[in-house]
């Protein structure tokens, strides 16, 4: 008999590089409660916004050049929230992370996903090194997150933002390209 072929699952969770038509979306995520609450999102007009995600090359990333890059996460084909990565000195390798998920995304394993995805992506093509992250010594989930994708904590950050009027603490994290298991 011959074995029955098993159709691969899809991905629950996916990355596409944001385009300008993401603009409304990201301005309408940017203003949720949950997504501002431990980090400060200033005002970003959509023309602004438009004109960002208009400039996102992402073949600039894989020839070393290009300052910023968005991606939308999708949680089986639904937009789920956004992931940014900033090469600050593509001579030493170094690129800065952030991530956001909106609302009715948020606990349910995402996150982890999306960025082990991406780190597999930029450790794989690119000839970035070390990714930092910084996150409110507050925000629990992204903490977790950090660790359990393999970003080591390498300090504080005293005051390093202000938050609904108050000076904040962040963790700064870091990943190098020897430190990243591909995981699921
Ligand atoms: C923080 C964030 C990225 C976490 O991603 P996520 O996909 O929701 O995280 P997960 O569901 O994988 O949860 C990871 C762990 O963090 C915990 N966690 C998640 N959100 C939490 C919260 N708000 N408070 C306390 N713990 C939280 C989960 O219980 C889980 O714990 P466990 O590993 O012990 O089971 C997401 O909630 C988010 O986008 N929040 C708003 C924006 C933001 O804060 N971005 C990061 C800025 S640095």
């Amino acid at each position: 008999m011959q074995p029955r072929e098993v159709a691969a699952a899809p991905q629950p969770v996916t990355l596409r590089p944001a385009r300008e038509g993401d603009a409304e979306l990201l301005a309408f995520w940017r203003q949720e409660p949950s997504v501002g609450r431990y980090q400060p999102l200033g005002p970003v007009t959509l023309p602004r916004l438009r004109a960002e995600l208009a400039g996102n090359n992402h073949r600039d990333l894989f020839r070393g050049r290009g300052e910023k890059f968005q991606w939308i996460v999708e949680h089986r084909g639904q937009p789920a929230g956004w992931i940014t990565l900033v090469p600050t000195n593509w001579e030493h390798g170094l690129a800065e992370i952030g991530y956001a998920l909106s609302t009715p995304f948020q606990r349910r394993g995402i996150a982890p996903l999306a960025l082990r995805r991406l780190l597999a992506e930029v450790f794989g093509r690119t000839s970035l090194e070390r990714i930092e992250a910084r996150c409110a010594v507050a925000n629990v989930g992204s903490r977790k997150v950090l660790e359990a994708i393999g970003f080591r904590r390498e300090g504080l950050l005293r005051g390093y933002f202000v938050l609904r009027g108050r000076r904040v603490d962040n963790y700064l994290y870091a990943i190098l390209r020897g430190d990243f298991v591909a995981g699921p």
